[in-house]
């Protein structure tokens, strides 16, 4: 069983004979009482254990303990505390962008990522222009936070959140003076609206919601009959009556 050293919020905490198998998300949780990232899935599907791992958002319960000695981790408990709450924090208060806050913990990791990530330009799947990632519309945060589920779906008020401190900050300023030699007929993905630097600004006040998925009705879903169903999902199943 190995001996190792995490650094954690800036402190480094020793583990000794811990399983190689742990997690870094047990280890936080059931080890250190570092209780403010949460389980939900264990599987890396609702975002709700994010953690930043040298400002890098990942899922803490898909990574093994042992594979981050020498990293510095930041959990919840890192980005403020209740008498020092960071920005993004606040506007979570501000936009009531929770309801049971379950999920909140990971949103709160995963946002924090996001602003660096548009910081250094990082395309999303879902940026019209590789070229000018600055164009930060409802589209653009609902896609780079697309890997944490909220099951209050509080998206609206999280994404209005997230907004806020990107306004706060100047982030699209920033970006401007950054991008203004080839940004200058950019326009907003929802508004068709541009600034006076030809840079996005964050005013759209819908909410955009995914489109549908196609469906693809199968004879288990449109039998009429119980005799109809079951022979639908006989066939489905591939089992003989
Ligand atoms: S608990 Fe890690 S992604 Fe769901
Ligand atoms: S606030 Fe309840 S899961 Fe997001």
């Amino acid at each position: 069983m190995p001996n190792i050293t995490l650094s954690i919020n800036q402190q480094s905490y020793m583990l000794t004979d811990l399983d190689p198998r742990t997690t870094l998300l047990d280890v936080c949780r059931h080890h250190l009482q570092l209780t403010g990232s949460k389980k939900g899935c264990d599987h890396g599907q609702c975002g709700a254990c994010t953690m930043l791992v040298n400002g890098q958002r990942i899922n803490s319960c898909l990574a093994l303990a042992v594979m981050h000695e020498g990293d510095e981790i930041t959990t919840i408990e890192g980005i403020g505390t209740p008498n020092s709450l960071s920005d993004l924090q606040q506007a979570f208060i501000d936009n009531d962008a929770f309801q049971c806050g379950y999920c909140t913990p990971g949103q709160i990791c995963s946002a924090t990522a996001l602003f660096n990530e548009i910081a250094q330009r990082w395309p999303s799947h879902v940026s019209s222009d590789l070229t000018a990632p600055e164009l930060i519309d409802v589209q653009e945060i609902a896609e780079r936070m697309s890997g944490n589920i909220c099951r209050c779906s509080a998206y609206p008020n999280i994404i209005n959140a997230i907004q806020q401190v990107i306004k706060e900050r100047g982030l699209t300023r920033e970006l401007a003076a950054q991008g203004s030699n080839h940004n200058s007929d950019k326009t907003d993905g929802l508004t068709g609206a541009s600034n006076t630097t030809g840079v996005s600004i964050l005013s759209s006040p819908e909410i955009w919601s995914p489109p549908p998925s196609n469906i693809t009705r199968t004879s288990a879903q449109t039998a009429e009959s119980p005799n109809d169903a079951a022979q639908a999902h006989a066939s489905l199943s591939g089992a003989a009556l």
